[in-house]
């Protein structure tokens, strides 16, 4: 582990120009730089450098963030690889932190589990390649299935010899130890006997993200049914097949590239992809698709095109994992294929080139493909047709993105020959029964977090109806923290006391238990909060700098966006010029406007409630939610008279 103050010197020495413009050409524009961002396509440049603030922003594709993320993403390395990149290229050197005992040990037996996988794919891929066993058996039947030496290699296909513990034999010989063999499941050891569990299989290596070998695939070269025709590594310290994806590691640079990623079921799928030049695919193995597969691939592209075998297993399975892949917010395609391929044979009976025309022409959108598959059958049939418009729309209301999903309706009203508007009404009662279960659960969490005001950052995100507000808030406390513009007279003693922006706004949501449902911003205002007092805290580097990546760019964002400042006080006086000297009015206004719109929030849900308990015939809650509400509204009014509204009541 690396400790906080050598990465506070790395980055304070890897300069944001410095480092970007190792591989982005950039042109000065005013305070900032200028340049084509490497991360999407385009031809008139969108990304910008701000040296003052440390950080990049594309205005074209969104990414940002400071040198370290700039790194992670272009060279897709984690936090900690990224930081030793720019320490080796900054010449500093890193000092690794004390770890407990516990974490050492665990990262011992992870790094020494890796060491002897590593071990066993080298052993494996020797034997494949010299071995007179593996060259007779292993070697000629990958060949004859028509698998070239370049993919051998880049995959690091190997072969485990047939016998007993042969390769746990030559393991031990080479002083690798029992215990980690048996961990990783290269062998298995019972009371009296050991075996290699690979023995007499070709073996396909899964490698993670960065590379390094963590598992294996091995299949049997007998054609008998009663002998499986995968044997896979177990899960392990090292090894979770959920979070995995196989071929990964070859596929992440093209992935990126392409900006698009097909997902195969099995191992020779992904290899025969990669014969016919498409190197952005990845495989399930196997395994029904998982939510961080999905996550995994979608910290690449938003764009995955899902290529199953043309069975009808494969089709349950695509049909599976639209949904799930849609409601990620990512963008899925289906590549049907003829009954009775798979990825693998299909692109092995034609040319390279052939492949890419049938893709062209096939690639279909989800709704393409729902209908077409059920389509045939329900023609006539106006109550199935109506099952699978209502399938369709259920797979359309969960995608999060609006423009998308109006893109979706257009596809499917033309598809299905329904007007758009009874597409958007079906949606809406979608949307509305889950708003209802949502305003239910938004409600516990309200009182859970009343009760328990700090929560960690990492969790799933909920909406957030305060978004702008917080926003807004978080953007004037990074940047003007320690400006002292109130001040207090102490009433006894008439001494004036000065406060900051900082202390003013955080005491003040805290004396009204305001917290965010958002963790990055409950995050934020807690190490504000820990740090009111002190004057070296600076929170613009801080946060920049945070170690949590959602944290460091939701304030890399924060502090690209072009904001609104001088319209909206242009009002408050003609006079005033900047942002900064009308901190004293824009302030308190800002947290009434956050207060009020609490407020209104709550009266919200009250009023739900307190037609539920009218329903309910509950006469008791009935009373207590309007005392509640009248409540509320009384402090409603008053903030709306501070803010200069006018109540309606
Ligand atoms: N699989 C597995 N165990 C099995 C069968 C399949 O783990 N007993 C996984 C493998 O990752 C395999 C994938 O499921 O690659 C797809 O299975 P299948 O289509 O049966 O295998 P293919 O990839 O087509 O393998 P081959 O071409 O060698 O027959
Ligand atoms: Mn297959």
């Amino acid at each position: 582990m690396i400790d906080q103050a050598t990465i506070e010197r790395i980055i304070d020495a890897a300069h944001i120009s410095d480092v970007v413009s190792e591989f982005v050409t950039l042109k000065k524009r005013g305070v900032n730089q200028l340049g084509l961002c490497p991360f999407h396509n385009e031809k008139t440049p969108s990304f910008t450098v701000s040296p003052a603030k440390g950080i990049f922003k594309c205005f074209g594709c969104g990414k940002g963030g400071n040198s370290v993320n700039f790194i992670m993403e272009l060279e897709q390395l984690s936090y900690p690889d990224a930081l030793r990149w720019l320490a080796k290229k900054f010449h500093i050197e890193i000092e690794e932190k004390e770890e407990s005992q516990e974490e050492k040990a665990l990262k011992d037996e992870r790094e020494s589990m890796m060491i002897v996988s590593a071990f066993a794919q080298k052993y494996f891929s020797r034997f494949l390649l010299k071995e007179n066993e593996g060259r007779t058996i292993g070697l000629s039947y990958l060949r004859e299935r028509g698998i070239r030496d370049d993919i051998i290699t880049k995959f690091e296909l190997g072969y485990c010899p047939d016998g007993k513990d042969t390769f746990t034999q030559a393991a031990q010989r080479e002083g690798y130890k029992m215990d980690f063999l048996e961990k990783t499941g290269l062998t298995i050891k019972r009371d009296d006997w050991v075996r290699d569990r690979f023995g007499g299989r070709v073996i396909f290596p899964v490698h993670n993200v960065a590379g390094r070998v963590i598992a294996f695939g091995g299949r049997t070269l007998t054609n008998d049914k009663k002998v499986a025709k995968y044997l896979n590594s177990p899960e392990s310290e090292i090894y979770h097949k959920g979070r995995t994806l196989y071929g990964i590691y070859q596929a992440k640079r093209q992935m990126t590239n392409q900006d698009k990623c097909y997902l195969v079921e099995g191992y020779t799928d992904v290899l025969s992809f990669h014969m016919a030049g498409i190197e952005n695919v990845v495989a399930s193995s196997g395994t029904s698709l998982t939510i961080d597969q999905i996550r995994l691939i979608r910290r690449f592209t938003p764009n995955i095109t899902i290529v199953y075998d043309g069975d009808d297993a494969g089709i349950k399975a695509s049909l599976r994992g639209i949904d799930m892949v849609l409601e990620e917010g990512i963008n899925v395609k289906v590549l049907p294929l003829p009954r009775g391929e798979d990825p693998d044979t299909f692109a092995r009976s034609m040319s390279a080139s052939q492949l890419a025309e049938y893709i062209k022409t096939n690639e279909t959108d989800f709704i393409k493909f729902k209908t077409q598959l059920l389509m045939g059958t329900v023609e006539n049939d106006p109550i199935s047709k109506a099952r699978l418009i209502n399938d369709i729309v259920r797979s359309i209301s969960v995608i999060p993105d609006n423009i998308t999903r109006t893109i979706y309706i257009k596809e499917c009203s033309r598809l299905m020959d329904v007007q758009e508007e009874v597409l958007y009404t079906e949606i809406r009662k979608i949307q509305n029964k889950q708003s209802e279960d949502q305003t239910r659960k938004d409600l516990q969490a309200l009182q859970v977090q009343a009760a328990k005001p700090v929560v960690p950052a990492a969790e799933k995100k909920t909406a957030n109806p305060f978004e702008t507000e917080e926003r807004e808030i978080l953007r004037i406390l990074l940047k003007y923290f320690h400006h002292e513009v109130f001040e207090i007279e102490d009433e006894a003693t008439k001494e004036i006391h000065t406060y900051t922006v900082g202390f003013y706004v955080l005491s003040e949501l805290q004396n009204d238990g305001l917290v965010s449902v958002n963790p990055i911003v409950r995050t934020m205002i807690g190490a504000m909060e820990q740090n009111v007092d002190n004057k070296d805290f600076d929170p613009i580097k801080f946060f920049t700098q945070y170690p949590d990546q959602e944290v460091s760019q939701y304030t890399s964002n924060l502090l690209a966006e072009k904001y609104i400042e001088s319209k909206r006080w242009s009002k408050s006086g003609a006079f005033i010029e900047t942002e900064a000297e009308l901190l004293y009015l824009l302030v308190p206004k800002l947290i009434q406007e956050y207060k009020l719109k609490n407020v209104k929030v709550l009266l919200k849900k009250i009023e739900h409630q307190i037609n539920e308990a009218n329903k309910n015939n509950d006469s008791e809650k009935f009373m207590e939610y309007m005392t509640q509400f009248q409540n509320l509204k009384k402090v409603m009014k008053e903030l709306s008279e501070q803010l200069g509204f006018r109540t309606i009541s």
